[in-house]
């Protein structure tokens, strides 16, 4: 049996059981709560693991990128919310494709003038098209304000025929800026509350809100127990990695995803890995909130503070002398997992080192 020490490197490795753990606490807590749970796919990008998290009781996934929902499509998955603005004729084309194949889908909206061209492109379609108001939770990228200003675009979905309002969602990523846990639990307090008081409004004027939907990794345990939240959608969960491990949202022993690196220069003061920017990517979590040291954590030496990066190259500083030589492999875990997974075609899943599989990176690069 091949070990995972035996593999070229950069690889990149998923730790089957710490994967499964990751997953079930998400299914637990959605079960725990009677609501459902739509993981966003952006972090693994797996036909594969959204296929696990389906057959461990998700209701469908979330993606970011139509060219993602075609992937996940392809791979057998019917029920897919994208979750992103999408306005132009050329996409919403793409759109009807997926409904065409059968795919229960849901599109995120905030603004009326979306509506009426989603509506002009599925006028020469058989298919209503069914939409999720996005609110703004405090992100402040996408989303009307929650209340009143969602009532106001949930009346105008009522007035597009091809158009079918399903639910209320909002995603609170400014929870990655939180200093304290203190602060996250109040931005996903706020995040839940704002789904439910907007969904609130709308159906005291008659329009029924059937989905009301939260998530961020950080937020989902905080956001998902509103009386009222039918939905969690976290996605690095599955995973987690340093930066999670920083926001004190767990512990860097349960983070599955790792790079394998090997030692490719030892100098007094520093030893180089040959993991630079192209796998261990440059993110240090959110801007003016430097919850990580270095670029990625290297198990079992704490000696080492990955502090550059270059494309091929990551220079560990040494704090102490080190054991590690020439040849050498180390296992590290990556800031963000999600931007690492995108570098790499496959995943070597292991148990224990023991390499068990090799899964694809489906929705690698998809960016349209
Ligand atoms: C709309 C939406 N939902 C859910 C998520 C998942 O967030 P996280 O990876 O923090 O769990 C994201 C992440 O960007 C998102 O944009």
């Amino acid at each position: 049996m091949t070990e995972i020490i035996s593999l070229d490197t950069p690889s990149l490795l998923l730790d089957y059981h710490k994967l499964l753990s990751n997953l079930n606490e998400m299914t637990s807590f959605a079960k725990e709560q009677g609501i459902s749970y739509r993981p966003h796919i952006k972090t693994h990008k797996s036909i594969k693991i959204a296929q696990l998290q389906l057959q461990a009781g998700a209701v469908g996934i979330t993606t970011a990128k139509i060219s993602e929902a075609e992937v996940m499509a392809a791979g057998g998955i019917k029920d897919i919310l994208i979750a992103y603005p999408i306005s132009s004729p050329d996409k919403i084309k793409r759109l009807v494709k997926l409904l065409e194949l059968g795919i229960q889908l849901k599109v995120s909206v905030d603004n009326t003038e979306s509506l009426s061209f989603l509506q002009k492109e599925l006028e020469h379609t058989p298919f209503i098209l069914e939409v999720w108001i996005k609110v703004n939770s405090g992100l402040n990228r996408c989303g009307v304000d929650p209340g009143k200003e969602a009532v106001i675009l949930a009346k105008a979905v009522m007035t597009h025929s091809r158009l079918k309002l399903g639910g209320i969602f909002t995603h609170a990523g400014h929870s990655y800026a939180a200093k304290t846990k203190e602060e996250i639990e109040t931005i996903g307090l706020h995040e839940g509350h704002a789904v439910v008081e907007s969904a609130i409004e709308c159906e005291k004027e008659g329009i029924s809100i059937p989905v009301r939907s939260v998530g961020s990794t950080p937020t989902y345990k905080t956001a998902g127990r509103i009386n009222g939240v039918t939905e969690i959608r976290p996605g690095n969960a599955v995973f987690f990695d340093a930066i999670q491990a920083g926001l004190g949202v767990t512990s860097i022993d349960r983070c599955a995803l790792s790079l394998l690196a090997s030692v490719v220069g030892v100098y007094k003061d520093r030893v180089i890995f040959d993991s630079g920017s192209k796998s261990l990517c440059l993110d240090k979590g959110a801007h003016g909130n430097q919850t990580v040291t270095g670029f990625g954590q290297v198990i079992g030496h704490p000696e080492i503070v990955i502090e550059r990066l270059s494309e091929e190259h990551g220079v560990g500083v040494l704090l102490e002398a080190t054991t590690l030589k020439l040849n050498d492999k180390v296992q590290i875990i990556p800031n963000h997992a999600c931007t690492v997974v995108n570098q790499f075609e496959e995943y070597v899943v292991h148990d224990n080192g023991r390499v068990m599989d090799v899964w694809k990176v489906d929705a690698r690069g998809m960016v349209t």
